[in-house]
């Protein structure tokens, strides 16, 4: 039975996590580095990589000992090798590699988005192959046809804004911190007014999406409210409104893609990840699509982390390689991994 040690350091997420063939994650430990880059209104990547190396000596103590496996247990060591922030990527790669070569142990590189794509298989190994898999995180939106494990065509992408960055932008015009998407949310969930914000390439016959309008049409709705207000400013309840507003406009767009792409592909399985799937207006909105048969990850895996990086670790043992040398790739495109 193969046991995997899975190191995330991609974005502003310092992770690393022990997979078990026989028992599945048996650790799984998570730095994030969210509060300093709060201070900026986004992610620094120069403080980023510095913060990943500051923190993923102790987090890789913390696992051995809370995994209670020795170093000499492992079978494979796997890391994100990309898309990402370079110096951020370099720390995880520099770990993995040099960890693997003192143990004399193979590495895989693994494409984050791969992470997340398969990250509803934690718990779940009875998905069937094909899947429609919709990435919806802060850096990405893409719809992949996963045709198996490894094999992966880009169906659907987004034109410019990511639907998290969507999320967090439209969320710092109503004073809410980077990243403000789950705190939105929280808002929207007392909204007692849609506003009707525009639905973006909702009805177009692509797959592909844009959200970039939208901080536009909220900046002017804002604005309007405000102007009818007396003092020129939201109210509470008007902040509430707004975000039931945007949470609407962008979970429509989603799940509109997602409901095109089953159709055209007949494939009525949708595997949904990356933060945005922890929104539960959205998974409200596909519960109601009776038509697809739809999963995602467990909650505490939506976002960044190393267990699915552990776990895709797993999936790709067969391509494990006792070659040592780093070659980060922050531009990467899934259907590229192989
Ligand atoms: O997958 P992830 O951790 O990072 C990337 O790889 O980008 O996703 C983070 C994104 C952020 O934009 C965050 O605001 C968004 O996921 N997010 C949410 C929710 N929880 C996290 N957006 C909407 N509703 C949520 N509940
Ligand atoms: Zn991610």
């Amino acid at each position: 039975m193969a046991i995997i040690l899975g190191i995330e350091t991609s974005c502003d997420d310092t992770g690393i996590a022990i997979y078990d063939e026989s028992t599945g994650i048996i650790a799984n430990e998570l730095y994030s580095q969210v509060d300093m880059h709060k201070l900026y209104g986004g992610v620094v990547p120069e403080l980023a990589s510095r913060d990943h190396l500051s923190k993923i000596i102790q987090l890789l103590f913390n696992i051995i000992k809370k995994a209670n496996v020795s170093l000499n247990n492992i079978d494979a060591i796997s890391y994100t090798n990309g898309p990402g922030l370079n110096g951020a990527l370099l720390v995880g790669a520099s770990l993995a590699t040099s960890l693997a070569y003192a143990l004399k142990k193979p590495v895989i590189q693994i494409h984050h988005l791969e992470g997340h794509l398969l990250s509803p298989l934690l718990d779940n190994k009875n998905i069937p192959i094909p899947f429609i898999a919709f990435i919806i995180s802060g850096g990405h939106t893409q719809l992949v046809h996963v045709k198996k494990i490894g094999q992966y065509e880009i169906i659907g992408d987004t034109l410019d804004d990511a639907a998290g960055e969507a999320f967090d932008k439209t969320a710092k015009m109503l004073g809410i911190n980077y990243p403000g998407g789950k705190e939105l949310a929280l808002l929207a969930k007392e909204g007692k007014i849609d506003y009707n914000l525009p639905r973006p390439m909702i009805n177009d016959n692509s797959l592909n999406m844009s959200f970039s309008g939208l901080k536009t049409a909220t900046y002017t709705l804002i604005n309007k409210i405000q102007k009818n207000n007396q003092n020129n400013e939201l109210l509470e309840q008007d902040r509430k409104d707004i975000a039931k507003s945007v949470e609407n406009a962008i979970t429509d767009v989603i799940v509109a893609k997602a409901v095109k792409a089953s159709a055209l592909l007949n494939i009525n399985t949708v595997v949904i990840s990356g933060g945005v799937s922890s929104n539960d207006c959205l998974r409200l909105k596909f519960n109601q699509h009776k038509e697809l048969n739809v999963f995602y990850p467990p909650l505490n895996f939506c976002t960044d982390n190393a267990a699915m990086i552990a776990f895709a670790g797993y999936t790709r043992l067969k391509e494990a390689q006792f070659n040592y040398k780093i070659n980060v790739k922050p531009r990467w495109s899934i259907e590229s991994i192989l």
